[in-house]
């Protein structure tokens, strides 16, 4: 059976270590694109030249033209410019909103079986856009930003209560941004709910809600330690566990940016809600009920999306 193909599309941070992951993983072959000449070459031959020492079977190959993603079984989307200083969100979304019609329309020309995955920021924009340009179905295309803020909150929890990170599971819905929903009485360790947690005394409300803040400020904390780029190895990761599921059919129930049709009362829209993912893509889109106040905060999070998309719309009147 030939192996896979995973197409990359963007080599910069993000992108070279979703390359490493899915070549120690031996999820498949690996076309790494990006606009800039050198970059995707340079960092597939590097991976490539560690297969040897870690005993990995892929092809690595870097590529400036999209015909070399023919075929690929799974599409991850990186490619875009981060928020410098002094540019304005819309000026940030103009840019990557462009990036993101290159970026569809070479799918829906070499890749239109793929599943896709968007982790571009701003994310719930960006995969709607994805989506929009590419014109593939919407459940074959996704976007990444639960994973990676449960998986901080799961990391913060772990390390509050002592205990493995394996034990704990969290949910993060809605938008990926200050907005987003960490939703506390469906996090648990080993099913124990964290507000039963707080009753048996291992943590108290104040510092449960302190976690939750730094949860939501999770990318810019690393940004400021970094300095110079944000964060991409839990990213990457992140990304990796999805494309996993889609691949291997394991059906895994995670928290992504996924289309709504009126669950959750909300329509045309990507917002993060718990999916199940697998080799049919976006299987199912899981309905959770929400007490009062998540509630609250997954419409506060869904108006601040659709605000993004009305901005999306202004620039490109062609979204419209
Ligand atoms: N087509 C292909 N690649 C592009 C394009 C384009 N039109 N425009 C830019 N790129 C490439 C850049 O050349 C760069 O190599 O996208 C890559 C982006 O890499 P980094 O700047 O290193 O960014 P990274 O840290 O990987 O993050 C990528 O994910 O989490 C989000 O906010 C983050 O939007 C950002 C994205």
């Amino acid at each position: 059976m030939a192996r896979k193909k995973i197409a990359l599309i963007g080599a910069g941070m993000i992108g070279g270590t979703l390359a490493h992951l899915a070549a120690m993983k031996e999820l498949g072959d690996i076309v790494l694109f990006d606009i800039a000449e050198g970059t995707p070459q340079g960092k597939a031959l590097d991976i490539a030249q560690s297969g040897p020492v870690e005993g990995f079977d892929a092809d690595l190959k870097g590529a400036n033209s999209y015909e070399d993603i023919a075929g690929a079984d799974v599409c991850i989307v990186t490619a875009g410019v981060p928020r410098k200083p002094g540019m304005s969100r819309d000026d940030l979304l103009g840019i990557n909103l462009k990036v993101m019609k290159a970026v569809g329309e070479g799918i829906k020309a070499h890749a239109p079986n793929a599943f896709v995955i968007c982790i571009t920021n701003p994310l719930d924009a960006m995969v709607w856009a994805l989506r929009e340009y590419s014109g593939l179905p919407h459940n074959m295309v996704v976007g990444m930003a639960g994973v990676l803020d449960s998986a901080r909150f799961r990391h913060f929890l772990a390390d509050e209560f002592k205990v493995s990170v394996e034990d704990v599971t969290a949910f993060v819905l809605g938008g990926h941004g200050d907005t987003m929903v960490p939703v506390v009485e469906y996090s648990t360790v080993a099913g124990i709910p964290l507000p039963d947690l707080i009753k048996m005394g291992w943590s108290t409300s104040e510092r449960i809600e302190k976690i939750v803040q730094r949860t939501r400020s999770g990318g810019g904390e690393i940004v400021g330690l970094l300095k110079t780029g944000s964060a991409f190895y839990a990213p990457a990761t992140s990304g990796i566990a999805m494309a996993e599921s889609y691949l291997k059919d394991k059906k895994r129930l995670l928290p992504c940016a996924a289309h709504l049709t009126g669950q959750y009362g909300v329509d045309d829209l990507y917002v993060g809600v718990p999916v199940v993912i697998g080799a049919g893509g976006v299987e199912r889109v899981v309905e959770i009920d929400l007490k009062d106040e998540a509630k609250a905060n997954f419409q506060t999070s869904v108006d601040a999306v659709k605000e993004l998309l009305v901005a999306c719309k202004g620039i490109d009147s062609s979204l419209n």
